[in-house]
């Protein structure tokens, strides 16, 4: 086993300051002329010689054994070994101890915990006790129904210390979901509550995982509820350090066929993506207050919320709740509280918070807010200027972040400093070369924050990675517009056409179905459902849109709410049979 003593963290934590650029920070330079031609000839740079612009941003990551290269052939960090939890959490118990790691809101407005960097190890010790006593090893999948609490990332971070992965499922997910994802990654444990929270409703866990356990019978694995964690007694708890190759976590997303996949980051090169793009992307100061508004149940959640600024020592606000509950002020005075300096939240909620007018805004003071950032889906004109004139009052960039649960962590932002287009999420990352091909996102060259592969799928992948996103360029910025394929965005969460139709299908009534995505004013997208009825129907369509609702809601969980469900006697086909959607997204609007 390896001893750690304080001594050489310090050492090590002492040569790694916040900014380490041999050239001046972007930001130290007035003239936005400069900055622009400056980012230019950076990033012609590192595109030109990935391999060296890599090697500047590992030295920041505490290694066991330094990387012999930093890629080879495919591969990144050749040699190296080291750990998320060490990095995240244990060099920072050392030398900043007492220092808040997280700040904890709830549902519950009367309800704010706080734990620091050393309680954080101690926790996350526990719960490493508590996996290696039910068998857990490297290698193993550990699957969480959890929402955004610290016990949750402490969880996360107890399994990146014997690397095992974590397969993090949104606890507003149905059993269905769970059940799927549990069965598609065979995870061996299953972390969760008793009860959760939100929107000042309470939600019984339990009954969901007893609901998952009868679907996956003899396959359902052992529930641990996270409420009431023991002692750990006196006893060395082995750091497992992880190579290249090692996977640090798998995450499902909906694919374009319309089926979950599961995502696979593999530990060492995500934890430089996420760290870089973090340091240079927001800039954070070693004291600032950082709060991201995501749930641990997506990339952004385990990016930017747990991971990213864990690395670099930060205090972040996390929250449990919604938005609106118990009232729409709800993020304003937990920035004012707690004097947040960099916010990171997404347009839906933006634009569902101007809804309810400025004053909720502008009573609170927000002058710490430094930084604002968005992402999840395109924000349109009316959000961006609400978030940048009323939230930002004119002094706060928007770092509109565009990225995916595949790329590990940011690939376009704007430059923070520049003169600002709206609407536009701006330049590719260092490293990153990307372009657009049949006004499709590209990225052409390899990024070590890209996916180590989708479970249970074979295959090679093309050197060029496809996003599915259509974009186009804006004075020489880029603008997403879109997605290529079925893949909808309802409030930031990615959702599938597809998805849909399969549940729809299960129902005796319906004998088919489609499902388009409109825009929406709140939600950035909705779904309209069109089925045809059997013709033997006896209920009414006001019972049948109940059941609709209900078997989605039951199938996928509430994210998933038809805005109409539009009965018709047949469907709309080409002469081949295939379903003419532009028909129906027409039909849709109009209705
Ligand atoms: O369509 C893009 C949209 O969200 C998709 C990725 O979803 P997911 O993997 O769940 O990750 C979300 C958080 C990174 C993308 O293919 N998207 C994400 N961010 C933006 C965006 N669309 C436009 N602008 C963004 N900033």
């Amino acid at each position: 086993m390896l001893h750690l003593t304080g001594d050489i963290v310090v050492e090590v934590l002492n040569t790694c300051a916040m900014y380490r650029f041999d050239e001046p920070m972007i930001d130290d330079l007035v003239n936005a002329w400069e900055r622009d031609s400056l980012y230019q000839k950076w990033h012609k740079a590192s595109v030109e010689n990935v391999k060296q612009f890599w090697s500047t941003q590992t030295d920041c990551i505490y290694w066991q054994s330094l990387p012999t290269d930093v890629y080879d052939n495919g591969y990144w960090l050749i040699n190296g070994k080291s750990n998320l939890y060490y990095n995240c959490v244990a060099r920072h118990a050392i030398q900043t101890p007492d220092k808040v790691a997280f700040i904890n809101y709830y549902d519950d407005p009367s309800m704010r915990k706080t734990i620091t960097y050393r309680e954080l190890d101690i926790l996350v010790k526990k719960v490493v006790y508590l996996l290696i006593q039910k068998g857990i090893q490297k290698g193993d999948v550990v699957a969480f129904f959890m929402p955004t609490r610290i016990i949750s990332i402490a969880s996360m971070l107890a399994c990146a210390y014997i690397g095992a992965l974590h397969m993090v499922v949104f606890s507003g997910f149905s059993a269905d979901v769970l059940a799927q994802r549990i069965k598609d990654s065979n995870a061996k444990l299953l972390l969760t509550l008793p009860t959760i929270r939100r929107g000042g409703k309470e939600i019984d866990l339990v009954k969901t995982i007893n609901e998952v356990s009868k679907k996956l019978a003899d396959n359902m694995p052992e529930v641990l509820y996270m409420n009431d964690i023991p002692d750990v007694p006196n006893v060395s708890l082995n750091i497992e350090w992880l190579n290249n190759q090692d996977e640090a976590f798998i995450l499902y997303t909906s694919g374009t066929s319309g089926k979950f996949k599961g995502v696979v980051h593999a530990t060492l090169p995500y934890m430089l993506y996420v760290s870089s793009t973090f340091k240079n992307i927001f800039a954070p100061k070693p004291d600032d207050v950082y709060f991201c508004t995501s749930d641990i149940g997506w990339i952004t959640g385990h990016s930017y919320l747990v991971y990213a600024p864990l690395f670099w020592g930060l205090t972040s606000v996390i929250f449990d709740g919604t938005p609106l509950y118990p009232t729409p002020e709800r993020y304003w005075e937990i920035i004012e509280r707690e004097k947040v300096n960099i916010f990171y939240t997404a347009p839906t909620a933006i634009r569902s918070l101007k809804t309810y007018g400025d004053e909720y805004v502008t009573k609170h003071n927000l002058s710490s807010l430094r930084v604002l950032g968005s992402v999840g889906e395109p924000i349109n004109e009316t959000a961006w200027n609400w978030y940048f004139h009323i939230v930002g009052q004119k002094r706060c960039p928007i770092i509109d972040t565009w990225w995916q649960t595949e790329t590990g962590g940011f690939i376009l932002a704007p430059l923070r400093n520049m003169s600002q287009q709206p609407c536009v999420a701006g330049r590719p990352f260092y490293g990153v070369n990307v372009s657009i091909i049949d006004n499709q996102l590209v990225i052409n060259n390899a990024w070590p924050g890209k996916y180590k592969r989708i479970l249970n799928q074979n295959g090679m992948y093309n050197s060029v990675y496809k996003s599915g996103d259509t974009a186009k360029l804006v004075n020489g910025e880029i603008k997403i517009t879109g997605r290529i394929d079925d893949v909808i965005n309802v409030s930031g969460h990615r959702l599938c056409t597809a998805d849909f139709e399969r549940v729809l299908s299960t129902m005796p009534e319906i004998i088919e179905s489609a499902t388009v995505a409109i825009p929406h004013e709140i939600t950035g997208q909705t779904i309209v459902v069109f089925a045809v009825l059997a013709s033997d129907t006896i209920s009414t369509h006001e019972e049948l849109n109940i059941k609709i609702q209900q078997q989605l809601r039951k199938s996928i969980g509430a994210i998933a709410k038809p805005h109409k469900i539009i009965y018709l006697d047949d469907l709309p086909k080409t002469t081949t049979g295939k379903i003419e959607r532009h028909k129906l997204r027409e039909l849709a609007l109009n209705n």
